[in-house]
């Protein structure tokens, strides 16, 4: 098992990418703390443990510091460390940069960058005391393609892709790795709102010819998560089907 005994942190875990994730890092031996809004997670968590896999769920928004620093104390004190952050929270509010209202950009910005510093800086003090860590988070193929109406959503994903270098140079001294994954479409709840003509559309420049599943990015995630990867730090693994050229 290519995660045995390690404690892994899974935001917004509920559904989708996340969820494809807890259940494949619970396959390979981790325990898992899983966090979302969303009350599915409770069901995701209970499907686990039926498995006779290890894992709790906390109701949780990322945005909140406090509750970030107060969950995350929590799941330190149950599991005794936290090896693994795996930032995957994250939303769209897609429009036109002449539509884009302030509260779109905001609530973007709030999730999928405030979020993911909350919850790294909330966990790194864990993983440098253990000098061990592994935290990966969720960038996208559009940070390097750029997306029509997605003005917020692409600046958190570059952003992400930014953080990753930083933190990579200043955690890698603690034995902590830091990387992050772009996805390309990926068939979730997140892109099964798009409009019909543009999902189509969207197969033209995918080269392997179809969607991807979470799967394909739990893969990724776990790849970077374990011990293979002991090597790897800031870089921006693309999983998108040869999308991003
Ligand atoms: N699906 C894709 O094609 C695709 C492509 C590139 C990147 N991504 C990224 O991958 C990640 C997962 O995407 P997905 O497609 O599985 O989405 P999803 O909508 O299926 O799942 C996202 C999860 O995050 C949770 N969440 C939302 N706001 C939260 C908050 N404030 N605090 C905690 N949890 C919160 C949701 O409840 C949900 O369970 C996202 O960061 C997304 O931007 C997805």
């Amino acid at each position: 098992m290519r995660l045995k005994n390690k404690v892994a942190l899974i935001t917004g875990g509920a559904n989708g990418i996340g969820l494809a994730t807890a259940m494949r890092f619970a396959k390979e031996g981790a325990k898992i703390i899983l966090w979302d809004v969303s009350d599915h997670g409770q069901a995701a968590v209970d499907t686990l443990k039926q498995g006779g896999y290890e894992a709790s769920f906390k109701k949780i928004s990322v945005t909140n510091e406090q509750h970030v620093q107060q969950a995350v104390a929590e799941g330190h004190q149950q599991f005794g460390r936290i090896d693994i952050l795996i930032n995957n929270a994250g939303i769209t509010r897609d429009r036109t940069l002449l539509k884009m209202s302030k509260q779109e950009w905001d609530d973007v910005m709030a999730v999928n960058l405030t979020g993911v510093f909350n919850c790294t800086q909330a966990v790194a003090p864990i993983m440098k005391a253990q000098q061990y860590g592994r935290i990966v988070s969720a960038s996208s193929n559009v940070a390097i393609r750029g997306n029509y109406g997605q003005t917020n959503y692409v600046a958190t994903k570059s952003a992400i892709i930014g953080m990753t270098k930083v933190w990579a140079l200043e955690l890698g001294r603690f034995g902590i790795t830091v990387n992050c994954i772009a996805p390309g479409f990926i068939k979730t709840a997140m892109t099964d709102i798009m409009p019909e003509e543009v999902k189509q559309s969207s197969m033209a420049n995918i080269p392997i010819g179809h969607w991807g599943v979470p799967e394909d990015i739990a893969n990724g995630y776990l790849y970077l998560a374990s011990d293979e990867a002991a090597f790897v730090s800031g870089i921006c693994l693309t999983i998108d089907g040869g999308a991003a050229r």
